[in-house]
C-alpha cells in the first residue's frame, strides 16, 4: 500500500508501506525529513504531519493524549496529526500527508 508525502520543501514522494506500520515509520524509513525523536511513543511531537482534507475523516480523530501533545507545537492546524499514531491499513492506501516544519 502506498502513501503520498509532501516534504517541507514541497517535493512529493510516493512511499510503499506495510499493513500495521506507523505512518511515521514509513516516512522515516524512506529517509524523509522527520525527526520522530521518541520513536513512536506519542511523547515528542516531532512526527507532526498535516493530513490532506480528503483523508481527515478516514484517518479519524486523535486521542486526547495526542491532542495535548499537538497543542505544544507552534504550527498546529485542524488537520494536524502525529504520524506515529496513524497505523497503516487497507483503508489508508493512497493516504496523503504533508510534513510539518516542526517535524524536521
Ligand atoms: Fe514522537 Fe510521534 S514519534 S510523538
Amino acid at each position: 500500500m502506498k502513501i503520498h508525502v509532501t516534504d517541507q520543501s514541497g517535493t512529493q514522494h510516493e512511499l510503499e508501506g506495510l499493513d500495521g506500520w506507523r505512518v511515521m515509520e514509513v516516512i522515516r524509513d524512506w529517509g524523509l525529513n522527520i525527526k520522530a525523536e521518541c520513536g513512536g511513543s506519542c511523547s515528542c511531537a516531532t512526527c507532526h504531519v498535516y493530513v490532506d482534507d480528503a483523508w481527515v475523516e478516514i484517518v479519524g480523530a486523535p486521542s486526547e493524549e495526542e491532542e495535548d501533545l499537538l497543542d505544544s507545537v507552534g504550527d498546529v492546524r485542524s488537520n494536524s496529526r502525529l504520524s506515529c499514531q496513524i497505523l497503516m491499513n487497507d483503508d489508508l492506501d493512497g493516504l496523503k500527508v504533508t510534513l510539518a516544519r516542526s517535524a524536521a
